[in-house]
């Protein structure tokens, strides 16, 4: 079946129109000699049902949505725009983008050292997906792991998966592991838009190098010139994560060596003959206005980002538009994003800027700190700026006082409140396991919980009470949820499945007394749990499904600091398709066989 399922549609790929995915949006100004558009046109393909206008299968009066958008107007998005509030009002153009991505061990050197690392398509990051607001994207992922012999899978990070929990990539709970030499595709619609990523959720495997970028193209609360595209911080060592997994569980994350912007830097001091790799460039001309997409791909460290002697405008914040704010430096948590825009009004100070990610001391551990460095530039080619960062107090905060979602939403009294706390503690063999609520999540790559539900089967127990389930059985509900610990070290929660609400975030012990903010607060899918604090998040139970809720720090996840939520099992059957139901079998069988013929063990938590 699956061959199948391939067959038909490459066939698919190669009907579609040819016309360019991003024919009528913003193009940045390209370092480098692929733009966004080429990109779409050379790897991704698209069926177009005639985007710009009504469909023939649509009411003559359905608004329309349109793909693009210009300098001035930014805020529009045809009859749609930033002020359309998508869950009551989803957008649909009929488009399917269709893209094919290949995972592969590789040697990479982008810090200048070589080493082996695992790639999408051979690059780090990965290839970026585009689809605009309303798509539905269609991406068929293939294992060619044919070195390191890993399973693999991709989760597309903070895409709501509305009905389509089979697609949301997690090993042990939405999926079996893919083989290698096997194929899996993904589909769901870009409900959302802005700016996200996608990574692999096997083992620490996102952290060798599985990732790459997702656009969604929609409008935007203030306007810009031109879209420079992503910029992954991540975080680098000589050694892969799966040689550090050792010493991260038995004597706590390791140090690493220095940190890239969008996968490249430099190792050694400027001027010294030893110095190897080479610095992120961006060219900037004065006047004009710039957007950058900011992700934390990151392991194990919490960035301030920042240009010298430049301003941004924050405009969104995980996929969530935000009311426009200024700052110097913007905190960034892993597997959260900020879209930024910067404005070009600096060349009378210099024509070289630093660029700036900047690991802070209590959530990160990198040698290099303060070399982790990119270059604007005004002139013709990047030369060393001498120019000097903007002051801050080095912290591990996060930006939610900052952050008023564009469209305001009101959260109601909770029908269910559960607590949570965070605590670490070495098992009988003396490794470090993550806890929550006394649970040390376990769950098996081969018997995803989705499959057991499908099955019927109502008890989750491949380990006995370690699979960290909690139930949310009843259909909108609002479910507050409390994540609390005692430990001095921050912690970024990522929920799948949805944008919750950040009620309350502080240091000391949670109790009743606490403030929660109920109107219009903050929402995303990544925040931040403060060291010695807790977290207070909403949502509602408007997505049946299984959905992971994780520490997004590397070691953690695979420590076992997860819990997932089944939330209205008793329609999971219908929220999965038949095709998605035949494909996570399918995926399983040729999973069991790889694992036995490779005898795979499987040395963490299984998400
Ligand atoms: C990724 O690589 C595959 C196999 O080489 C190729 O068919 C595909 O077009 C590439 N995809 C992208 C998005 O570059
Ligand atoms: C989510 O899916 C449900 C069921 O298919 C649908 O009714 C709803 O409109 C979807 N929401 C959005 C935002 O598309
Ligand atoms: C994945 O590959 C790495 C690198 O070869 C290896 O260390 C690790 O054990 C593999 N993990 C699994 C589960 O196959
Ligand atoms: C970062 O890399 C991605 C993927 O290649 C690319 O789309 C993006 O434009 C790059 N960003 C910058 C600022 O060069
Ligand atoms: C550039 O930024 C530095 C550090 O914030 C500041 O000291 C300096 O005055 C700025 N220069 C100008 C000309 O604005
Ligand atoms: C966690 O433990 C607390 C205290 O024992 C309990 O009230 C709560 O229901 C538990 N929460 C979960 C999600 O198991
Ligand atoms: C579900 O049923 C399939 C097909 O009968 C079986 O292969 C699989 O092991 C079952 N999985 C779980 C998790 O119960
Ligand atoms: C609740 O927490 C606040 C702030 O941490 C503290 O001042 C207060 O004493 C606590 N109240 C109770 C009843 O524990």
């Amino acid at each position: 079946m699956l061959k199948t399922l391939v067959l038909a549609s490459s066939l698919l790929g190669a009907l579609a129109a040819s016309v360019p995915g991003n024919s009528f949006t913003p193009r940045g100004a390209h370092h480098g000699s692929t733009s966004h558009h080429s990109s779409t046109t050379h790897h991704g393909s698209s069926t177009h049902h005639s985007p710009c206008h009504p469909q023939t299968s649509h009411t003559p009066h359905k608004p329309k949505p349109c793909r693009g958008n210009k300098p001035w107007n930014r805020d529009q998005w045809c009859d749609y725009d930033i002020s359309t509030d998508y869950t009551v009002e989803p957008v649909d153009t009929g488009v399917i983008r269709e893209y094919w991505l290949d995972i592969s061990d590789v040697v990479v050197s982008p810090d200048g050292v070589s080493r082996t690392a695992m790639a999408v398509n051979g690059s780090i990051p990965g290839p970026t997906l585009f689809a605009d607001w309303g798509d539905t994207m269609k991406i068929h992922v293939t294992n060619s792991l044919s070195t390191s012999l890993n399973g693999t899978s991709l989760h597309w990070h903070g895409i709501r998966q509305n009905h389509t929990n089979a697609n949301d990539g997690v090993p042990s709970i939405t999926q079996c592991p893919i083989a290698v030499g096997d194929t899996m595709t993904y589909t769901w619609k870009a409900e959302q838009y802005g700016s996200s990523w996608y990574h692999s959720h096997f083992a620490l495997q996102a952290y060798q190098g599985v990732f790459g970028g997702i656009v969604i193209n929609g409008p935007a609360s203030a306007n810009y010139d031109e879209d420079l595209g992503h910029i992954f911080l991540n975080d680098w060592d000589s050694q892969t994560v799966d040689e550090l997994y050792f010493t991260s569980q038995r004597t706590g994350p390791p140090r690493l060596d220095t940190g890239l912007l969008n996968g490249t830097n430099v190792l050694g001091n400027d001027g010294d003959a030893s110095q190897t790799g080479s610095r992120l460039n961006v060219a900037f001309k004065a006047g004009k206005s710039y957007r950058m997409r900011l992700v934390n791909a990151a392991v194990d460290t919490h960035w301030k980002f920042s240009i010298d002697n430049h301003t941004m405008t924050v405009i969104s914040a995980d996929l969530i538009p935000v009311q426009p704010y200024e700052a110097t430096y913007v905190n960034i948590g892993m597997g959260q994003r900020y879209d930024i825009i910067v404005t070009a009004n600096q060349a009378n100070v210099a024509d070289n800027f630093w660029m700036r990610s900047v690991p802070q001391s209590a959530c990160s551990n990198i040698e290099a700190a303060d070399n982790i460095k990119g270059i604007v530039y005004y002139g013709d080619s990047p030369e060393l700026p001498t120019t000097s960062k903007h002051d801050w107090v080095d912290s591990c905060d996060d930006e939610t006082a900052n952050l008023i979602p564009y469209v305001s939403k009101q959260v109601s009294a909770a029908n269910l409140d559960e607590l949570s706390t965070a605590s670490v503690a070495r098992n009988s063999d003396g490794l470090f396991k993550w806890y929550l609520n006394s649970t040390t999540m376990l769950v098996d790559w081969q018997y995803p919980t989705v499959q057991s539900i499908i099955n019927g089967t109502d008890d989750y127990d491949a380990y006995e009470d370690r699979e960290a389930v909690i139930e949310l059985a009843e259909a909108d509900q609002w479910v507050y949820f409390v994540v609390a610990t005692q430990m001095p070290i921050p912690h970024p929660i990522h929920l799948h499945g949805h944008d919750f609400f950040v009620l309350a975030q502080g240091s000391g012990t949670y109790n009743s007394t606490v403030q929660l903010n109920l109107d219009n607060p903050p929402r995303r899918d990544t925040a931040m749990l403060p060291a010695a604090g807790y977290l207070v998040m909403a949502w509602q139970t408007d997505n049946p499904g299984v959905w992971l809720m994780h520490c997004h720090i590397g070691w953690h996840t695979t420590e076992g600091f997860a819990v997932q939520f089944i939330e209205r099992a008793s329609e999971m059957t219908s929220a999965v398709t038949a095709g998605d139901e035949e494909q996570l079998e399918d995926v399983c069988s040729v999973w069991q066989t790889f694992k036995n013929d490779h005898m795979v063990h499987q040395e963490d938590s299984g998400v």
